[in-house]
C-alpha cells in the first residue's frame, strides 16, 4: 500500500527526535501501521540548518501554511508548540481534510473544544499523546485501556522541570534559581520557564487527563493553579521529617459535588511509589474502581521519548484512515455528544488535609491561641511540631499538619491566626494528600 506522507512543522528536539525515530524503525513501524510512514514535508525557520540532515526527498520550507495547504500531505504533526500561529494551522490542516498529531498541550487545554469539533465535522483525527506525560502512553492508557472504569482520582508528576528542581532541593540542597538555569540548559524547561514553576504547564496537561478521565469539556481556566517557587529549602526539610515528600501534583478528582482540578506543590507519604519518582521524571497515578490503583511512570520531555508518542499517534491514524469516524476512538474518550456538564469545583470547596508551618514568637500561650482558632473551624491536627529558634532569632518555627477540612474552613482559620500580635509572618501552607485507595 502507499506510504502516509507525514508533513512536519516545527523540526526542533522534538521534529528532529521524530524524523530519527520514524527512519530507525521505518520498517517495523510499516509492519505496525501496515504502510510505510514516511515524512515527505517539514517546516522550519531555517531550512538551511536542517538540510544536511534530512535523507531522501524532503521538501523543506520556512512557511508552515505551505505544508498545511499541499494536497500531497496526508497528515500533519504540529510541534511548534504555543497558540499562534500553531490553532490557524491545525485549523487550515483540518479544513483541507488533513489527520493532525500535535505535542502542543497548551493548544489541545485551551482550544480542543474547537478544534475536536471542527476534526468531527471533517472526519479527520486529531492525536495528542505527546501533550501530556512525553513519551509515557498515558492519554491511551485512560482512554482505551481504562474504558470500563470509572475514574475515582489521578495525581501525576506531569511537569519534569518543576520535579527536578524539587528533587534537587531536596537530595543536595541546591537553590531553587541554580536548579532551574540547570533544567533550561537540559532542554527540559518551556520556552518561558514561569509555566513550568508556576504551574502552568502542568494544568494545561491536568486540564487535558481531566477531561477524558470524566468526559467533561476542557476546562483550563477552572484548574486551580498553584507554583513550586515559593517554596523554601526548610519546607522540604521539615516534609521529610515528618514522613513525606513535597512533590508539585496534578489532581483531578471525583466527588459527590463534582470534579476538583487542581495543580499545587502537595505532600505525600515518602513510601508511595509516585513519591520515589525524581529528577525529570513524570508519572501518573490513577484510582480506577475496577482495577485499582495503577502508576503510568516514564520520561516526560526529551527528542526520543517524546518522539516516540508522536510515533504512535501516526501509527494509530494510519491504521485507522479508512476507518468509519463514527467508529476511531473519541478525542475526550467519550463521545461528543455524551461528554457531562459535572462541575469543575471551585478550590474553596476542594477538601484535604494540610501542612502549615508559622514563624511565632516563643512566649506563653502562643500555641494556646493557635489550636483555638483551629479548633472554632473544626480543624483537627494530627501532628505538630515546634522547632528550636535559630541564633539571635526572635521567632521560632512551628509546623501543623492538620486531617481533612474543607478549603474555605482552613482560609478562616489562617487569615485569623495570620492576625493573632504573636505571629510574626504569612503562614507557608502547603496541602497533603495521603493518594490512599479511596
Ligand atoms: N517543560 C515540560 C516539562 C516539557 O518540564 O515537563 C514537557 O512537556
Amino acid at each position: 500500500m502507499k506510504p502516509v506522507n507525514v508533513g512536519v512543522l516545527g523540526f526542533g528536539t522534538v521534529g528532529g527526535g521524530t524524523y530519527d525515530v520514524l527512519t530507525r524503525n521505518a520498517s517495523e513501524i510499516a509492519r505496525r501501521a501496515g504502510r510505510g510512514i514516511r515524512i515527505t514535508h517539514v517546516a522550519t525557520r531555517s531550512p538551511d540548518k536542517v538540510q544536511q540532515r534530512l535523507q531522501g526527498q524532503v521538501s523543506l520550507t520556512a512557511d508552515p501554511f505551505a505544508v498545511v495547504n499541499d494536497p500531497k500531505v496526508d497528515i500533519v504533526v504540529e510541534l511548534i508548540g504555543g497558540n499562534d500561529p500553531a490553532l490557524e494551522l491545525v485549523k487550515t490542516a483540518i479544513d483541507n481534510n488533513k489527520h493532525v498529531v500535535t505535542a502542543n498541550k497548551a493548544l489541545i487545554a485551551l482550544h480542543g473544544n474547537e478544534i475536536f469539533a471542527a476534526a468531527s465535522r471533517q472526519g479527520v483525527m486529531v492525536a495528542f499523546e505527546a501533550a501530556v506525560g512525553g513519551g509515557i502512553p498515558v492519554i491511551k492508557a485512560i482512554r482505551e485501556g481504562l474504558a470500563g472504569n470509572r475514574i475515582n482520582w489521578l495525581a501525576g508528576i506531569i511537569n519534569g522541570t518543576g520535579n527536578f528542581i524539587l528533587t534537587e532541593m531536596r537530595d543536595k540542597g541546591r537553590s531553587f534559581a541554580e536548579v532551574l538555569a540547570e533544567a533550561q540548559a537540559l532542554g527540559y524547561a518551556e520556552a518561558d520557564p514561569t509555566f513550568d514553576v508556576e504551574g502552568i504547564d502542568a494544568a494545561h496537561k491536568l486540564a487535558i487527563l481531566g477531561s477524558i478521565a470524566y468526559g467533561i469539556p476542557l476546562q483550563f481556566d477552572k484548574v486551580y493553579t498553584e507554583g513550586i517557587s515559593h517554596l523554601t529549602g526548610d519546607d522540604v526539610s521539615y516534609a521529610e521529617q515528618l514522613g513525606y515528600r513535597i512533590k508539585h501534583l496534578g489532581i483531578a478528582r471525583r466527588v459527590a459535588q463534582g470534579i476538583e482540578l487542581r495543580v499545587h506543590p502537595t505532600l505525600i507519604p515518602e513510601k508511595r511509589l509516585i513519591a520515589n519518582v525524581d529528577g525529570v521524571m513524570n508519572a501518573v497515578l490513577v484510582q480506577a474502581d475496577a482495577l485499582g490503583p495503577t502508576l503510568y511512570y516514564g520520561a516526560g520531555a526529551g527528542a526520543e521519548p517524546t518522539a516516540s508518542a508522536v510515533v504512535a499517534d501516526l501509527v494509530d491514524v494510519t491504521r485507522t484512515l479508512t476507518a468509519d469516524p463514527e467508529n476511531r476512538v473519541p478525542h475526550l474518550a467519550f463521545q461528543a455528544d455524551a461528554l457531562s456538564n459535572t462541575p469543575v469545583l471551585e478550590m474553596d470547596e476542594v477538601e484535604t488535609a494540610y501542612y502549615l508551618r508559622l514563624q511565632a514568637v516563643d512566649e506563653p500561650g502562643v500555641l494556646a491561641d493557635v489550636t483555638r482558632i483551629l479548633g472554632d473551624q473544626q480543624i483537627s491536627i494530627e501532628a505538630i511540631i515546634q522547632k528550636q529558634a535559630a541564633k539571635g532569632a526572635d521567632s521560632i518555627p512551628v509546623i501543623i499538619v492538620t486531617h481533612r477540612v474543607v478549603e474555605k474552613q482552613m482560609n478562616a482559620a489562617i487569615e485569623q491566626i495570620e492576625a493573632l500580635q504573636t505571629i510574626t509572618d504569612k503562614i507557608c501552607r502547603i496541602r497533603l494528600e495521603t493518594l490512599s485507595r479511596d
